[in-house]
C-alpha cells in the first residue's frame, strides 16, 4: 500500500469512528451494533500501530473518554460544593496546622485532631434525601451550581434510595466521590485516558442505562445542607454514614498532630497502588464540628481542610521544542513540546518549565532528554535533565527578549514587599493591543468562576478569534448566531444552546463581573471587597485614572499592589471601552441575602492583642454578621476595639474624632 492510499484509507474510518461514536454515546441512537464499533476501532489502532505516520486527534487512541451530554438541567446547590488547598511537603502541612491554630489562638504545644480520609480521584456527588429517600443529586458544576443527574446516580449500587434509621437527618445532602475501580477500568480502557474520565464521562450520560454499563461506585465523606443532625464530629459522622447503608472508606483514621499525620501518610504512599481505586493524596480534616465552623473559608476551600498530595509519578522523554505561551497578565511561560508518554495513565505532551531562571538553573535545551513528573492535576513540569544523553552541538536556549505574540518589550517586575525582581517576564503592553493576552482575557472572562458560559470553552473562544468573530470581552455578546449555526462542528441547536447560556450570563454579581474583567491582582476574594466598596455597575462604569484609588486602601485586604494595579487598569482606553460596553449587556444580580446582619453598617478597628481570640477569627465573625473591619482609624470608623498593648496613636485619633472606644468585653457583648 502506498502512503497516500493508507492515509485515504485512516480518514475515513476516523471520519465514522466520530459519527457512531457521537451517535452512540451522545444521541444515544447507535446505528451499528457494539462488534461493528469495535471492531472499527480495532481496525483504526492497528492502521496506527503499522504507520506511525498516522495519528489523527480524533481516533480511538486519543480522545479522552467521550463528550458527555449538555442536556442535564441546571440546579443550585443548596451549600456551595468547595475545593480543598492542596500541600505537599512536611512544612506545607507543618504551615497548614499553624495557622489553624493561630487563627483558633492555641497554643503551639495543643493537638490538634484530624480525620484523615484517602482523596479518591473520581467526580464528586451531592445526593439529596428528604425524610430517607433519595430524592434528587447533582454533579458538582462549578461548586455553585450542578447539573442534576439524579437518574445516572439511581443506577449506581452504593447508593442507597431509602434509608430507615432514627438518627438520619430529616433533610440533606450527602456527598462523596463518584468513581471506577481499577480492575473494573481495565475491562473498558480502550475508550478512556483514565478511570476519572471513565466515571465522569459515564455518570453524565443522557441515557441512564449506559451508565448503567459501567459500574459506578460511591464512597460518602462529607455533607452539605443539614436539617436535624446531631454529630460532633467527623469521624462519628463517617461511622454514622457506614450504618446507614453507605460506603465509606476502610482507611479513614482520627489522627492527632502533624508527625502522625506524616506517618500515616509515608504508609499510604507505600500501598496506594494496591487499592482497589485510584487516590491521589490524603484530606485532612480538623475532626471537631465546632472548631471547622470557627474556622470557615477563604474564596473556594475551608481553612478547615487541606488535600495532602502523594508525590508525582514520572518518565523520560524528549524536548522536541519549547514555545513560550503568553497569559492573561502578560505572563511568558516556558512550555516543553515532548515527545508523548504515558505518565501514569495520562498523555503527557506539554510540561512546563516555569520560567526562565528555571531553564538557566537546570540547563534545559531543546533536543535535551528529561525526567517528566505529574501530579494529580497539577501541570507536568521538568525535574531534570539526563546529561548523558545530550548532544553534543546542543545549544544554551535563550529566552526572547520580545513578546512572542506583539513584540512589545518584556519587563521583569521589582517587588517593593520582597525587594527583588520577579522571576517571570511579562509583556509589557496593555489592555488588548497584544493578541495573546486579549484571548487569554476573554477565557478568563468567560471561565467557570467568571461568567460561567456554557459551551463556550476556551477552544471555541480561540476558534471565535481565529474567525474574527471577537476581539473584546463583551463582543460575545454581539455574536452572530446564524453564522455560528453554519460553522465547522456546529448546527441549529448547539449554536441555540450557546445563545441561550450567553444570555444567562448576562444576570451575574457585580463581584464576579469585577473578577471575570481579570484585573491583576484582583482575584475573587479582592473582586469582592471591591465590589462592596463600589456597590454598582454605574458606579464601576465612572472610575478613570483621576479616581482616588487610595480609597481602597482603607479596605481590610486591598494593599498597595492591588492599588498600583488597578490604577494602571483603569488608565487604559479599551478597558474602560469594554466596561462601557458591557454596561449595555450585563444585569447586575444582587448576591444572596447575607444570613445574618445584625452588624450592617458598623465598622471595626483592632489594636493590641485580643484574649483567647485570633484577629483573623474575630474578623471573620464580623464580617459573617455584615459588618467591616477598617485598615485606619478614620471619620468612617464606628468602633475601636483596644486589646492589651495598643498603639496609643490609634487611641488619640479615635478620641479626638469621637470614635466609640470599647474594649473586648464590650465587642463580645456586640457580637453576642
Ligand atoms: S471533602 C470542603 N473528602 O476532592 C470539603 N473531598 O478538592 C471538600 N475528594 O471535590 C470535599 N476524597 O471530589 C472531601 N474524603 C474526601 C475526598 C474529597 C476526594 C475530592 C472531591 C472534592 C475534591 C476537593
Amino acid at each position: 500500500m502506498n502512503n497516500e492510499f493508507v492515509k485515504k484509507k485512516y480518514k475515513k474510518k476516523i471520519k465514522e469512528f466520530i459519527k457512531h461514536n457521537r451517535l452512540y454515546f451522545d444521541k444515544n441512537t447507535p446505528q451499528v451494533s457494539d462488534k461493528y464499533f469495535d471492531e472499527l476501532k480495532k481496525e483504526i489502532l492497528d492502521l496506527e500501530k503499522k504507520f506511525d505516520f498516522l495519528n489523527d486527534k480524533n481516533s480511538p487512541s486519543k480522545i479522552i473518554g467521550f463528550e458527555p451530554s449538555k442536556n442535564f438541567k441546571k440546579s443550585k446547590h443548596r451549600v456551595k460544593m468547595l475545593s480543598l488547598a492542596n500541600v505537599f511537603k512536611k512544612e506545607e502541612v507543618e504551615n497548614f496546622e499553624k495557622k489553624i491554630k493561630n487563627f483558633l489562638d492555641l497554643d503551639k504545644s495543643s493537638k490538634i485532631e484530624y480525620s484523615v480520609e484517602p482523596k479518591i480521584d473520581g467526580i464528586s456527588a451531592s445526593l439529596t434525601y428528604k425524610n430517607g429517600t433519595f430524592v434528587s443529586g447533582l454533579s458538582r458544576g462549578d461548586g455553585e451550581e450542578g447539573e442534576l443527574i439524579t437518574e445516572n446516580l439511581k443506577t449506581i449500587k452504593d447508593i442507597p434510595k431509602k434509608i430507615i434509621s432514627n438518627n438520619f437527618p430529616s433533610d440533606i445532602d450527602i456527598r462523596g466521590e463518584v468513581f471506577i475501580s481499577n480492575k473494573d477500568f481495565e475491562k473498558i480502557k480502550d475508550n478512556f485516558a483514565n478511570p476519572r474520565n471513565a466515571a465522569s464521562g459515564s455518570l453524565r450520560q443522557k441515557d441512564p442505562n449506559q451508565t448503567k454499563k459501567i459500574p459506578l461506585q460511591f464512597i460518602a465523606y462529607t455533607y452539605g445542607y443539614q436539617k436535624n443532625f446531631n454529630f460532633e464530629k467527623q469521624s462519628q459522622y463517617l461511622k454514622a454514614l457506614n450504618e446507614w447503608g453507605f460506603k465509606t472508606s476502610k482507611f479513614n483514621k482520627v489522627i492527632n498532630g502533624v508527625n502522625n499525620l506524616m506517618k500515616n501518610y509515608e504508609q499510604m504512599e507505600n500501598i496506594r497502588f494496591e487499592l482497589e481505586y485510584d487516590v491521589d493524596g490524603l484530606v485532612y480534616k480538623v475532626n471537631d464540628f465546632k472548631l471547622q465552623s470557627r474556622l470557615g473559608y477563604v474564596s473556594n476551600s475551608p481553612r478547615w481542610a487541606s488535600a495532602h498530595k502523594f508525590s508525582a509519578e514520572s518518565s523520560f522523554s524528549k524536548i522536541l521544542n519549547i514555545e513560550i505561551q503568553v497569559g492573561r497578565t502578560g505572563a511568558l511561560t516556558p512550555v516543553a513540546k515532548i515527545n508523548p508518554v504515558n505518565i501514569g495513565g495520562v498523555i503527557v505532551s506539554n510540561a512546563t518549565l516555569h520560567n526562565e531562571d528555571e531553564i538557566s538553573r537546570k540547563d534545559i535545551r531543546v533536543g535535551d532528554t528529561v525526567k517528566i513528573e505529574r501530579a494529580g492535576d497539577v501541570i507536568p513540569h521538568v525535574l531534570s535533565v539526563d546529561l548523558s544523553k545530550r548532544n553534543k552541538l546542543s545549544k544554551k536556549y535563550i529566552f526572547p527578549n520580545k513578546c512572542p505574540s506583539c513584540k512589545s518589550t518584556v519587563s521583569k517586575e521589582y517587588n517593593n514587599q520582597t525587594k527583588k525582581f520577579d522571576a517571570i517576564r511579562r509583556c509589557t503592553s496593555e489592555g488588548f493591543e497584544c493578541e495573546k493576552i486579549a484571548i487569554e482575557k476573554i477565557k478568563h472572562f468567560i471561565s467557570k468562576d467568571s461568567l460561567n458560559i456554557d459551551g463556550l470553552g476556551k477552544k471555541v473562544v480561540e476558534k471565535f478569534w481565529d474567525l474574527k468573530l471577537i476581539r473584546f470581552p463583551h463582543e460575545i455578546f454581539l455574536l452572530d448566531f446564524n453564522k455560528i449555526e453554519k460553522l465547522d462542528g456546529w448546527g441549529k441547536l448547539s449554536s441555540s444552546n450557546l445563545k441561550y447560556a450567553i444570555n444567562k450570563s448576562k444576570n451575574i454579581s457585580l463581584e464576579k463581573l469585577i473578577y471575570a474583567l481579570g484585573i491583576r491582582h484582583i482575584g475573587q476574594e479582592n473582586a469582592k471587597l471591591i465590589s462592596q466598596n463600589i456597590k454598582s455597575l454605574e458606579n464601576l462604569s465612572k472610575i478613570r485614572s483621576n479616581y482616588n484609588f487610595n480609597s481602597f486602601l482603607n479596605i481590610d485586604g486591598i494593599g498597595e499592589t492591588q492599588v498600583q494595579s488597578l490604577k494602571k487598569f483603569f488608565s487604559n482606553k479599551d478597558n474602560i471601552k469594554v466596561i462601557n460596553e458591557l454596561k449595555k449587556f450585563i444585569k447586575i444580580e444582587k448576591e444572596e441575602k447575607q444570613i445574618s446582619g445584625r452588624l450592617q453598617n458598623q465598622t471595626f478597628l483592632i489594636t493590641g492583642k485580643l484574649n483567647g481570640i485570633s484577629r483573623a477569627e474575630v474578623k471573620s465573625i464580623i464580617e459573617k454578621n455584615s459588618g467591616k473591619i477598617l485598615s485606619s482609624v478614620n471619620n468612617k470608623l464606628k468602633y475601636l476595639v483596644v486589646g492589651e498593648k495598643p498603639t496609643t496613636k490609634k487611641i488619640n485619633l479615635a478620641k479626638s474624632l469621637k470614635i466609640n472606644i470599647i474594649n473586648q468585653k464590650e465587642l463580645e457583648l456586640l457580637l453576642n
